[in-house]
């Protein structure tokens, strides 16, 4: 059966935990969903992985569309949630725009990098069917007003802001919040103060999924590889074991473990 929005509310209601991971293709889709990852994330990290940019900034509308098509060709009932783009959003005129063109290309939600200043964004997406995803913490498309990637939340206003900017943006109606490189009390303290999901990734294992990039989790980015990166390759034969030893370990809550977190 299909994941919708209501199933991860579930999960959370029922305490467990679900899985995301990026795909930017069909074969991937096809593999991360029938392996029973509830979400796919078409990341504009592609402008890192597959185009080879420095940063996502490059990626554009078109890009996510094509590789939002892909996916969904491939997809066996995982949800789809695509990246909307750098400055891809920056007014809520421009930001339905967008949106539309992304859902006709078969997301079935959007994914949006901000707090507060996306309330009334998030509250017209929202209203015109439009599932939301807001992604706070480090956030990769403000790279060079944080000044690089760096852990997020670590002095006491800071973490109260994301706190407030997330259950602004949940009764905005937001159907997940996504926190990037948090500490993991920030990131469950989050989790605990909204009731739709949270999906981390550098956050700690309190949150109610994790997300990680597919090159990541198998070790196939080279260069620096982040703290909260695990290779599942790594004691498995193959792409699909390492998906499903992901599942199990995202489920047991044994990732992100303690050297994939920040305190
Ligand atoms: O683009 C992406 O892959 C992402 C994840 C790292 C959350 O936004
Ligand atoms: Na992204």
């Amino acid at each position: 059966m299909a994941v919708t929005v209501n199933t991860l509310k579930e999960i959370k209601q029922a305490g467990d935990k679900f899985t995301c991971l990026t795909s930017y293709d069909a074969t991937f889709a096809q593999l991360v969903s029938s392996a029973g990852v509830e979400v796919i994330l078409i990341g504009d990290s592609l402008g890192m992985v597959l185009q080879g940019n420095d940063s996502t900034l490059p990626v554009t509308v078109e890009d996510m569309a094509y590789h939002t098509q892909c996916v969904a060709n491939g997809n066996q009932g995982a949800l789809l949630m695509a990246d909307m783009p750098f400055m891809s959003y920056a007014t809520p005129e421009q930001a339905m725009e967008t949106a539309a063109v992304l859902m006709q290309s078969g997301a079935h939600m959007v994914k949006l990098e901000g707090g507060d200043w996306l309330v009334e964004t998030t509250r017209l997406l929202s209203e015109r069917g439009i599932p939301t995803c807001l992604h706070l913490g480090l956030t990769p498309q403000t790279v060079n007003k944080m000044g690089g990637y760096k852990v997020q939340g670590r002095q006491d206003q800071q973490a109260d802001k994301m706190v407030t900017d997330a259950v602004a943006l949940a009764e905005a109606g937001a159907d997940i919040i996504l926190l990037e490189c948090v500490p993991c009390d920030l990131a469950e303290k989050i989790t605990q103060a909204v009731d739709i999901p949270v999906i981390g990734i550098g956050a700690g294992n309190k949150t109610d999924g994790q997300v990680l990039v597919i090159h990541d989790m198998l070790g196939a980015t080279t260069g620096h590889r982040p703290k909260f990166v695990k290779n599942f390759l790594e004691g498995n034969n193959s792409i699909q074991a390492a998906i499903e030893n992901y599942i199990q370990d995202v489920k047991s809550g044994a990732f992100p473990s303690e050297e994939h977190t920040f305190k």
